[in-house]
């Protein structure tokens, strides 16, 4: 493993700025990234992680030294006639993953089929899509304190998942390097289709197959969501906000046909019908625009990170004024 200075981004991040990085390193095992660690406190430099690079924008120049984390292995690590418990190195390709638990008859990944991004990221941000959360199939997380270099593992209980949260988005916000991710996954076939579109699409052709449901979820997601190779994006840019039951109604008595989903502690609302309602789609910020087909999702024709950043404070601008509504980003700052 090298560690290689001033290093370019731009092909490492999904949104496609340009960007170089003080330092930059692949480890791939417990030991590459405890090397790393001791080269960045010789050096006195803070350590950035960087997973797929599809949740997060990138600033002209990233200080100290990038470590994107290459192990890719996946074995089996308990497995009974009805489960399966893996254990997946972080830099194996997330929707490769999907395709190959599918392939070997281990089942709840589904609907977590397409997402850009690799494994280690997946428990960061918790993500969700189509009626599934990774928290449901996650046992487990392991990675390096970045600080000791010592090793740890939480249990999933640990790792204070929440929507689009999580204890290392929290406590452990830059403290941490996650190496491998153990998930538990059914042998038994059953399929999640409370996803309204899925729904209705079972209603039709009768309930899918998990393979039929990986390939439903990747249409859904190819109608809706620009390819990042194509039409560089992150994803969904803000996070659906929560708000409280007496907010829902009062904007609900302005909006009646505005969507919002029960929860706990309040009412989610969909930020892309917010963005969408105020006429954004289409809508250009110079370089960078609100997508055409999906309003939640920003994309980016060439321009810096200050320009992605611009075009976002505009939109949740507008939406606060009109809804008095925050909207929280979901990439973070890579910077
Ligand atoms: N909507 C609009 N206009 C838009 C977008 C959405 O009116 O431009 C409305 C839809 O009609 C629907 C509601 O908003 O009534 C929700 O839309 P959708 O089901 O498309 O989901 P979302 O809330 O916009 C979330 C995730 C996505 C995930 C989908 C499907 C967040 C921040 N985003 O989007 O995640 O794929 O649900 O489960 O929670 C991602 O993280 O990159 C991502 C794409």
């Amino acid at each position: 493993m090298k560690v290689v200075r001033h290093y370019p981004l731009l092909t490492l991040n999904t949104l496609a700025i340009e960007s170089t990085a003080e330092y930059f390193a692949q480890p791939k095992c417990e030991a590459d990234v405890q090397a790393c660690v001791q080269f960045a406190k010789s050096n006195n430099l803070p350590i950035k992680v960087l997973g797929g690079g599809s949740n997060v924008v990138m600033s002209d120049h990233v200080s100290g030294l990038v470590l994107q984390f290459t192990g890719k292995s996946c074995r089996v690590t308990h497995e009974t006639e009805a489960s399966v418990t893996i254990s997946v190195e972080a830099g194996y390709n997330w929707h490769d993953l999907v395709m190959y638990c599918l392939s070997r008859g281990w089942f709840g990944l589904e609907n977590l089929a397409y997402i850009p991004g690799h494994v280690g990221a997946a428990p960061v941000q918790n993500i969700g899509a189509y009626g599934v959360e990774v928290k449901e199939r996650i046992s487990a997380v392991s990675g390096v304190y970045l600080d000791s270099a010592q090793a740890f593992t939480l249990a999933a209980h640990e790792c204070d998942f929440a929507y689009r949260e999580s204890r290392f988005k929290q406590a452990l916000d830059g403290k941490v390097l996650i190496t491998s991710v153990a998930f538990t996954l059914s042998k038994v076939a059953k399929v999640q289709v409370s996803y309204a579109p899925l729904n209705k699409m079972a209603e039709q052709q009768g309930v899918p197959t998990p393979s039929e449901l990986a390939r439903w979820v990747i249409e859904v997601r190819q109608s809706k969501l620009p390819d990042p190779n194509q039409l560089p994006n992150a994803g969904s840019f803000f996070k659906n906000p929560v708000v409280s039951q007496a907010v829902f109604e009062r904007l609900s008595a302005r909006f009646p046909d505005m969507p919002g989903y029960p929860q706990t502690s309040g009412v989610k609302l969909a930020a892309g019908w917010l963005i969408d309602r105020l006429g954004f789609k289409g809508r250009a910020f110079g370089p960078v625009a609100v997508h055409e087909l999906q309003a939640l999702v920003l994309v980016n024709r060439g321009g810096k990170g200050s320009d992605v950043l611009a075009a976002a404070r505009q939109v949740s601008q507008a939406v606060l004024e009109c809804y008095g509504v925050e909207l929280e980003q979901e990439p973070r700052l890579f910077d």
